[in-house]
């Protein structure tokens, strides 16, 4: 079966062909780093605007790269939520319009599915079942994987998702949008011990997260060292930042892990392209004799790869969509 995928939830427009879930044929991705980055941050009209102007331009080019026609293509997945209604809508109304005019299914994909599912993408992957750790700009929650379509949630974020707090701390410092990958950059000169960050535990056995405390913590020590004068040491603040955001998610995604009687846990979301949090997770994982899967960077930020194996096996559970069904902003799976 040949798949198209599309994904739009937030600021990527993006489309994919695939065999079943196993061939990757296509994968294409345009971002609108340059329609953002001025405002440090995503601004939701001009998004769905943006991807009004990308959806057919992007579609047709993952066609081509998959060297097939539309008409080749057995079913449509697309994400309908979670994520800027006004940006899902773009991508989902695509998709059911596409459908409908060629007589074909479409499926809609929880973005958080494909997520969870990402690891699929790779030449090697796990049996289920698996702990995910999902760490994003709108989310970070841990799941226990049973299959394609059955997701447990662990614990989640009770405000700030990761990404959204790299995002924040990064306009703070002015190092641009999006900012994870500024400030992983600007941390490898810095120190990670220079500055104590507090690290939110809730609790011995809690595998939810909060990350607003952090960001305010760091938003204070910025605004002390301007009104006292005092030279901003931008490296030693981004790396000392990460590894508290770092120290959290790795040892409640061991503690998931333990807790759920799982041996494997798999990363996901644009945060895992992480390098350090990689690292360490890796590290922690062996000692714990746990087995560490983290998708190549491309698939852990978003793309429509990972719509198409979870369209995929919804298609296969008999989930189509009809023409009227509408995108959804907050996941039912979180
Ligand atoms: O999964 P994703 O592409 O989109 C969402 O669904 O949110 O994740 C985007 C988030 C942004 O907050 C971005 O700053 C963060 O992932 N991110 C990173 C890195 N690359 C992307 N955060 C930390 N380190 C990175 N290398």
């Amino acid at each position: 079966m040949l798949i198209l995928a599309i994904e739009s939830s937030c600021d990527d427009t993006a489309a994919a062909v695939l065999e079943d879930d196993r061939v990757l044929r296509a994968n294409v991705i345009s971002s609108q780093f340059d329609v953002h980055a001025r405002f440090g941050g995503i601004v939701p009209e001009l998004a769905s605007r943006r991807h009004i102007e990308a959806i057919w331009p992007v579609v047709s080019q993952a066609l081509d790269d998959a060297g097939v026609t539309i008409a080749d293509i057995d079913l449509i997945a697309a994400t309908r939520g979670p994520g800027l209604v006004g940006s899902l809508l773009v991508g989902f109304t695509f998709a059911k319009a596409l459908a409908l005019v060629r007589g074909i299914p479409c499926v809609g994909v929880d973005h958080m599915a494909g997520h969870l599912l990402s690891i699929r993408l790779e030449q090697e992957y796990p049996a289920f079942p698996y702990t995910a750790l999902v760490v994003s700009g709108g989310n970070t929650s841990l799941f226990r994987v049973t299959g394609p379509t059955t997701f447990a949630l662990l614990g989640r974020t009770r405000d700030d998702a990761a990404g959204e707090a790299f995002d924040k701390v990064a306009k703070l410092l002015d190092l641009g949008y999006p900012g994870g990958p500024a400030i992983s950059e600007a941390a490898a000169h810095g120190d990670p011990e220079a500055i104590r960050f507090p690290r939110a535990w809730l609790g011995e056995d809690s595998l939810d997260f909060s990350f607003s405390g952090l960001k305010t913590s760091v938003v204070n020590h910025v605004h002390r060292c301007r009104q006292l004068g005092q030279p901003l040491e931008v490296a030693d603040i981004c790396a000392s930042f990460q590894e508290a955001v770092v120290d959290v998610l790795v040892e409640k995604a061991i503690r998931a892990t333990r807790q759920s009687h799982c041996r494997t846990l798999v990363l996901g979301g644009g945060v895992a392209a992480n390098q350090r949090l990689r690292r360490r997770m890796r590290q922690r994982c062996q000692e714990e004799d746990i087995v560490c899967c983290t998708p190549s960077p491309v698939f852990c930020t978003d793309n429509a790869a990972m719509i198409g194996i979870a369209g995929y096996h919804r298609y296969l559970q008999g989930h189509t969509v009809r023409p009227d069904a509408d995108a959804y902003s907050r996941s039912p799976l979180n």
